[in-house]
């Protein structure tokens, strides 16, 4: 296992690229499924998550080559039906081929995704819209088993806004017979690219980027190539490293980025005091030279990500002042939190409320990542503490984030990968 060793307080600027979003890439590639043939899936980041999810689909016989961000996929060799227990233990977004691969072929078997670090995080909402589109679904031996000779269109209302039971849904409505609606559906910019996605591929939606989608189901679609939206939370996670490591009045770039994903995190941004100025693809903070303590809740998008909550509250622990950050799609997300505190920040936990209380000095510590987004988190933090942080387990990071050290050290900051030891 990797570790990243950061000697903090080096000021950062300068401009960083984006990559392709994770979340945005792992629905767009089981969604080749839905129509044999081969597909090029431009600006998909080079990621451990994707990774996993390109094994996966060639454990069905998907074949796929991963180079200079561009994914070419064949779907049409297509010969098994089950995502096993070893790929969907590794990610969660495994879960992603159960509606395709029902709406295409009729039958999936699926392992049940289990807990993850911050608590149990259930795939009811998958469950029931498969079965409300007619499957038959059991659960057996850790799996969903499901099939249908083929899903009839059906009304779903879902309790909870879900991106993933959204995008699964979804996917699985486009090959039904008949008309689908989904409200409270999810709005998140990834549901909407896999929406475009599939209806550059013939698929008939209607609805797109709102709450409510109705889709007519198609008998066949069709290969296409789809170039994949820039990858929000990177953006976030490296605004929020301006803000806090860049020098008072120093400046990053974020290019190939796209700030309209980004309203909530840049306007909270502005009330901490940052300088932010946005056109065509870009995005460019100036670093405040005081922070100012402002509170955050998470929400469904337009809202303010439950995926940047953890990056906040390291801002946070540099502010004046006391903030309160409350995290309302994950009550358990704060595993970062007194990892944080090792640093020398100053944050309790209550429910699903953390109190940030700013203005401490953060030090160099050996701190351990739970998640990925806690990890960007310990990142950020030894960034700007004093001295040295090692941050153990990074594999977690590398799941989600291209080349992290590799952009931080364009930047200017002092980070490195040590390799290969048990840490
Ligand atoms: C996706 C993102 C993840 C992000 C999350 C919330 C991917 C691969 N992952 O995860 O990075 O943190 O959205 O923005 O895109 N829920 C249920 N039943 C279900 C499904 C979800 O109760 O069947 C609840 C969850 O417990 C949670 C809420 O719905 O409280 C939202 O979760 P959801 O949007 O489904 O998250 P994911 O799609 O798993």
């Amino acid at each position: 296992m990797d570790k990243f060793v950061i000697q903090g307080g080096k000021p950062i600027s300068g401009t960083v690229r984006i990559s392709g979003a994770k979340n945005a890439s792992l629905a767009l590639m089981p969604a080749t499924i839905l129509a044999p043939g081969t597909f090029t899936l431009l600006n998909t980041p080079t990621l451990r998550d994707i990774t996993t999810m390109a094994r996966l689909l060639e454990s069905m016989g998907v074949k796929s080559s991963h180079a200079n961000h561009a994914m070419t996929i064949d779907s049409s060799q297509l010969s098994r039906f089950e995502a096993p227990y070893e790929h969907v233990k590794r990610m969660r977004a495994s879960i992603y081929v159960l509606g395709p691969l029902l709406g295409r072929y009729g039958k999936a078997k699926v392992s049940m995704p289990g807990g993850c670090a911050w608590g149990p995080r259930p795939v009811n909402l998958h469950i029931e819209g498969m079965k409300k589109l007619g499957a038959e679904v059991e659960l057996k031996g850790g799996y969903i088993v499901a099939s249908a000779k083929r899903l009839k269109g059906a009304r779903i209302l879902f309790d909870v806004s879900s991106v993933g039971a959204t995008g699964n849904v979804l996917m699985a409505a486009v090959l039904a017979k008949g008309i689908t609606t989904i409200e409270n559906a999810a709005i998140e910019p990834e549901i909407t690219a896999l929406a475009e996605f599939l209806q550059s591929m013939g698929a008939r939606i209607q609805g797109i980027g709102t709450s409510k989608l109705e889709i007519d189901g198609a008998d066949t679609l069709h290969p296409r190539n789809v170039t994949t939206i820039p990858d929000r939370i990177e953006a976030g996670t490296f605004l929020v490293a301006g803000a806090m490591a860049a020098k008072h009045g120093a400046k990053i770039r974020l290019d190939q980025c796209n700030p309209d994903h980004l309203s909530a995190v840049i306007a909270k941004l502005e009330d901490a005091g940052a300088e932010l100025s946005c056109g065509s693809g870009f995005i460019e903070i100036k670093a405040p030279v005081e922070i100012n303590a402002v509170d955050v809740s998470t929400a469904i998008y337009p809202g303010f990500p439950t995926d940047m909550q953890a990056q906040w509250i390291a801002l946070m622990s540099l502010a004046k002042g006391t903030s309160v950050v409350t995290d309302n799609i994950y009550h358990d997300r704060f595993m970062h939190v007194p990892e944080l505190n090792r640093l020398g920040a100053d944050v309790t936990v209550r429910d699903n409320t953390a109190t940030v209380v700013g203005g401490k000095k953060l030090t160099g510590a050996k701190v351990m990542s739970t998640d990925l987004r806690a990890s960007a988190s310990l990142i950020l933090a030894g960034l700007a503490a004093e001295g040295t942080s090692e941050v153990l387990r990074v594999y977690h990071l590398d799941r989600g984030y291209e080349s992290i050290e590799k952009k931080l050290h364009q930047l200017g900051a002092d980070i490195e990968r040590v390799k290969g030891e048990e840490f």
